[in-house]
């Protein structure tokens, strides 16, 4: 799939009508997206530039744009609850997921956090996706291919327990580990052994109970910093004259982020200092 440029054959492109309605059309010549409105020529958006406008035989206009990978991430088929643009964001900014990095993720759930690192890392860099269900690495998988049109080179997805993995199955230690399960305290143990020194870890926890823990494993390893716990909150913006508001309704809450840094080997935390109280 192209990412710029006049349509071509294989694009995914989203088509939206009057009434702000979405059809997605994957861009085959000949083909003719049959609609009630009237068929749609797939040969009458190729060749033409992202933005333009397409007509049904029956003169419905549709606005044609790519599908970005946001619209693919919120519509795609899961086995499991995907992260949300908003936390993969922070995860790519916080995590420093930088070109080149090697990152090891799991679980690779539906795949949407998979797809942000990837093109974070780009094919010099390296993505390992463990997951330990099949029903679930086959979503991955699929949505990953789909949105890139073919498996990136770059990517390794796993059918595996993290607890299990060594440096040797990923051909040394890793840059950067991003966890998306359940019991992250559970493997803190491995993610110290995979971590480069000054490496970066990042988990989502959805609870209280599961980030008190977390924190609690961090600290008690003795082998990482400080870690810091935040949540974003996300608020979209109705702006029409003297109606403008925060809308109504909004997601709340998704998760909480968890970061922190591997020490070197052998060094212990510096105990944090805090102010007396007066
Ligand atoms: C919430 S989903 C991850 C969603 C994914 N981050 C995404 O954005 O699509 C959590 C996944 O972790 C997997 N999982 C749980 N324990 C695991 C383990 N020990 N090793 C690997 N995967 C595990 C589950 O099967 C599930 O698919």
């Amino acid at each position: 799939m192209a990412y710029t440029g006049p349509f071509q054959p294989g694009d995914k492109v989203q088509l939206t009508d009057p009434k702000r309605r979405h059809l997605t059309v994957r861009l085959t010549p000949g083909a003719k997206e049959h609609t009630h409105k009237g068929a749609i020529a797939h040969d009458d958006i190729i060749g033409k530039d992202e933005g333009s406008v397409v007509e049904s035989a029956l003169g419905t206009e549709y606005l044609c744009f790519r599908h970005l990978m946001v619209d693919h991430v919120l519509s795609m088929p899961r086995g499991a609850a995907v992260i949300y643009p908003k936390d993969s964001a922070q995860i790519l900014v916080e995590g420093d997921i930088f070109m080149g990095a090697r990152v090891l993720e799991a679980g690779a759930g539906s795949g949407a956090l998979s797809m942000s690192l990837l093109r974070a890392v780009g094919p010099e860099g390296h993505v390992f996706s463990y997951e330990i269900r099949d029903d679930h690495l086959d979503y991955a998988v699929a949505n990953v291919e789909d949105y890139f049109g073919e498996r990136p080179q770059w990517w390794s997805p796993r059918l595996g327990d993290f607890g299990e993995i060594t440096p040797e199955d990923l051909g040394g230690k890793v840059d950067r580990v991003i966890l998306d399960m359940v019991e992250p305290w559970e493997f803190m143990e491995t993610v110290r052994d995979v971590l480069i020194p000054g490496g970066v870890f990042m988990t989502y926890v959805a609870t209280v109970p599961q980030l008190m823990k977390t924190m609690e494993k961090i600290r008690e390893l003795q082998c990482f910093t400080e870690p810091r716990a935040w949540e974003t909150l996300l608020r979209e913006w109705k702006v029409e004259g003297l109606a403008t508001r925060p809308e109504h309704r909004m997601n709340a809450h998704t998760a909480f982020l968890v970061w922190t840094r591997r020490l070197a080997d052998g060094v212990t935390p510096p105990r944090p200092q805090r102010r007396a109280r007066r």
